[in-house]
């Protein structure tokens, strides 16, 4: 069968990353362009510089990704964009960049849901083998879900309030480190202990997650301390967190393994490039014999080589999009399940 490259756009919130992805899996090129310096400076990510930023970059990534791939965009089979979720304004430049290049080079435009490309990242260093359980954590996400085939997925549990990757955010600021705070709890933690008691977020048998209770009871110590004056120990509480934290991704993932008795599982999203959750988890898949993979660092945070990765099986079901595809800012997988399932 004749070889399939994909150009892919991704845009969804702070970087502006294209690349060249062969057969859903072969990285050709890719380049990512950070905006995290900027908004470091605001403790977070502002949408309107974003925006903004994303439409001063966009051509200087894709002539990058162009030089790096080596041929003329008249070779590739397809374009492939981040249509949702994410921020808005950040979505439309790479949908109009996607269409602009579909028209130009007249070739059909495929509309990728970030999340699934959180998923298929993993088929960048081994294939996926259905089927598997997977558990996307990022700074939008925290979902656990069972991928039946190419094409079917059922989800077993979200977050019910803050996602996994914005309480080590806001946890990460109350502690005065800078966004994005996950890489600096994590380096943190590596120097304390864990010696703050802290509460279990969700001692139930769901699937799903919530985190807002053990991110306000950390703002709350953390405020409480500094008004009397007392030391408050960073490096213990950001160990304290990340143990609590990830315990509970742990015990619910534990808890569909056993459930399920799925012997495959692939970790997501940009809070998997944590050191401590993958070993966590792979011990409890070890447990339960259970194959794990985790996609490379560099594939964990948002990039469009997994965007490229997740259009291929929509390229082969010819699944494309016509030129009213539009950003959907909130269209999360569960709502990608309902729609698509
Ligand atoms: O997937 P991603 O790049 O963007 C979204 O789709 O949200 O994930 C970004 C999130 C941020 O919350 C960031 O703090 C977190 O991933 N993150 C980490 C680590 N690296 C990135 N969290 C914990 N430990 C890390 N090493
Ligand atoms: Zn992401």
């Amino acid at each position: 069968m004749k070889d399939i490259h994909i150009l892919a756009i991704e845009t969804s919130c702070d970087e502006t990353s294209m690349a060249i992805v062969k057969n859903g899996q072969e990285v050709e090129a890719l380049t990512i362009l950070s905006q995290m310096d900027t908004h470091a400076k605001y403790g977070g990510v502002v949408p309107e510089i974003a925006s903004r930023m994303h439409t001063e970059n966009i051509t200087i990534v894709l002539e990058e990704t162009i030089k790096k791939f080596g041929h003329s965009l008249n070779e590739v089979d397809a374009i492939s964009v981040t249509y949702a979720p994410g921020l808005l304004g950040s979505l439309l430049v790479g949908i109009e960049c996607a269409k602009t290049l579909a028209l130009v080079y007249n070739k059909p435009l495929i509309a990728v849901n970030h999340t699934m490309g959180h998923i298929y990242a993993n088929n960048i260093e081994h294939h996926i083998v259905y089927p598997t359980l997977a558990l996307i954590v990022s700074g939008g996400h925290t979902d656990l879900l069972i991928l039946k085939s190419e094409s079917e997925l059922e989800i077993l549990g979200s977050t019910i309030d803050d996602s996994v990757g914005e309480v080590f955010d806001k946890v990460a600021r109350v502690l005065g480190m800078p966004y994005p705070g996950g890489p600096n709890i994590e380096a943190s933690a590596l120097k304390g202990q864990n010696t703050y008691q802290l509460p279990k977020p969700m001692q139930d048998e769901t699937y799903n997650f919530s985190y807002s209770g053990l991110k306000s009871y950390i703002i709350n110590l953390v405020h409480n301390e500094r008004q009397r004056n007392n030391e408050i120990r960073i490096n213990d509480l950001a160990c304290s967190f990340q143990t609590t934290a990830v315990e509970e991704l742990t015990r619910k993932v534990e808890l569909a393994l056993k459930n399920t008795n799925i012997k495959n599982f692939i970790l997501a999203g940009g809070v998997s490039a944590n050191q401590f959750l993958r070993k966590e988890i792979q011990k409890v898949c070890a447990k339960y014999n259970v194959t794990f993979h985790v996609p490379n660092i560099l594939y964990c945070t948002d990039n469009a080589a997994m965007i490229g990765c997740a259009a291929y099986p929509l390229f082969k079901a010819q699944k494309f999009s016509d030129f009213t595809l539009n950003a959907k800012s909130s269209e999360n997988i569960r709502k990608y399940v309902e729609k698509n399932n």
